[in-house]
């Protein structure tokens, strides 16, 4: 029995981005006359939204890839999207001769034009950046969100730092920002739509650079965390290359301006960040935390670090673990250094043998808990605004999410549960190394 064609089930890995993408994709799709289902078995299109971020996630592509190869011959089509595309381009038809469109994210924008191709049969159509063209951002009305409350806005797109470590210049394409009017055009939709809170997305997104010349990033925060409607602003991932004082202002200025910085380090050493290619050293790096610790409100911070980087010391990595206590971080996002193809560290000798990148990097998330049991003691007693994001019915508790991000899970004394997306002021009653338990308390 062949599949209705114009229906698709898509799946997604990765970071925010590409959660993000599969939105825009999902809605273009929708736009273009499809239909979504959940299941894979109904679907006459197949989209794989892919990550290859670390090997282990690239891995899971032609793991996947294969697992699809039992449903051909079923009418199905199959489409490879994002960051394993646009690096694999071609050879993924060699390797899975049933996919029949492969697209990097800077080609989103072609989708409508390559969906028609498909619709007529074609079976090798890629959309695949060449690193020449990418001056455009994939603005699109059609998105379909997956939360009515919080939503994403890509604000720019790709990335030029070229960490030697990382894949995101290849697989992205280079850094180009959207225009502050499309953004605000969108932000303003969506507050009246009923999203009270807006994330704002980049690779390196206080990189952002209005080809309108209008806003700075802090602007743009400024514009969106005064829209009428909006209550919390986010923005993820900032670069400590671009963080500027003004970031912090806007934070202490605004209360609808999140008080959380997710400012990756990736290492505590200068060396290590020299052969990384961040362009900061541990002074520089620590000089942006001075600034965020200034700040009249609590603004908690959270990090990224690769452990096992080629050349890595003992040395290298106890100066990592003492960033732990010189910045005294909510969350560490911590990973084994994995070798990715075409990227500048590929030349690099790796170094540091796999038992010594697996101790290290279980000495630093032991160490990261045992500090966060203690900093989020700090909540204790505190009245904090949370939004609702769900029920666990078997604890009787209702989950939501402070303004710095942190999961609180509180009981209420009102017999109806709280609205999901709606806010409550809830009094934290325990702590724990990665969420908070409270009670919600009487308004007035
Ligand atoms: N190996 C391990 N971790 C990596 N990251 C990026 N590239 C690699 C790699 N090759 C980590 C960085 C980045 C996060 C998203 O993933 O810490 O900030
Ligand atoms: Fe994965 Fe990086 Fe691509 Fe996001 S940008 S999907 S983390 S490889």
């Amino acid at each position: 029995m062949s599949a209705p064609s114009k229906t698709f089930y898509i799946e997604t890995f990765g970071c925010q981005m590409n959660a993000h993408d599969s939105e825009k994709v999902i809605g273009t799709l929708e736009h273009e006359g499809y239909t979504r289902v959940e299941d894979e078995e109904a679907a006459g299109l197949i989209l794989y939204n892919t990550c290859s971020i670390r090997d282990k996630a690239e891995q899971k592509v032609f793991h996947r890839l294969n697992e699809y190869k039992r449903m051909q011959g079923e009418g199905k089509q199959f489409a490879v999207l994002g960051c394993v595309a646009q690096q694999e381009g071609n050879k993924i038809f060699e390797r899975a001769p049933y996919v029949s469109l492969v697209s990097g994210s800077a080609s989103y924008r072609n989708l409508p034009a390559m969906l028609d191709r498909l619709e007529q049969g074609e079976t090798r159509i890629t959309g695949l950046d060449d690193h020449r063209t990418q001056d455009e951002t994939f603005d699109t009305e059609f998105t379909t969100r997956s939360n009515p409350h919080r939503g994403y806005i890509t604000i720019i797109e790709g990335c030029d730092k070229f960490c030697s470590y990382c894949v995101v210049p290849y697989t992205r394409g280079k850094e180009r920002s959207r225009a502050s009017d499309s953004i605000m055009t969108e932000a303003q939709r969506m507050a009246a739509q009923g999203y009270t809170d807006i994330q704002l997305l980049g690779q390196n997104v206080n990189s952002y650079r209005d080809p309108l010349g209008k806003q700075t990033f802090a602007q743009v925060l400024r514009s969106i965390g005064q829209l009428s409607g909006v209550r919390r602003v986010r923005f993820t991932t900032s670069h400590p290359r671009d963080f500027t004082p003004d970031i912090v202002q806007v934070i202490d200025e605004l209360p609808t301006v999140c008080d959380h910085v997710h400012l990756p380090v990736q290492s505590g050493s200068s060396a290590v960040l020299k052969a990384m290619q961040r362009e900061y050293t541990r002074e520089w790096y620590l000089e942006r935390i001075a600034w965020i610790k200034s700040a009249k409100r609590d603004i908690s911070m959270t990090t990224d670090i690769i452990v096992g980087f080629p050349g890595e010391t003992e040395d290298d990595f106890e100066q990592t673990m003492t960033m732990l206590d010189e910045v005294g971080y909510d969350a560490v996002y911590a990973f084994q250094y994995s070798q990715r193809p075409n990227t500048p560290a590929v030349g690099m000798p790796d170094t540091v043998p796999d038992e010594v990148k697996s101790a290290r990097l279980q000495r630093l998330m032991d160490a990261q808990r045992e500090r966060q049991r203690l900093s989020y003691e700090r909540h204790l007693g505190q009245v904090m605004d949370v939004m609702v994001e769900g029920y666990n019915r078997q604890r009787g508790q209702v989950t939501g999410r402070s303004s710095q991000n942190k999961t609180v899970n509180f009981t209420t004394a009102q017999p109806i549960l709280p609205a999901l997306g709606s806010y409550l002021n809830v009094r934290v009653t325990r702590t724990f190394p990665n969420s908070l338990v409270g009670e919600a308390v009487q308004a007035g």
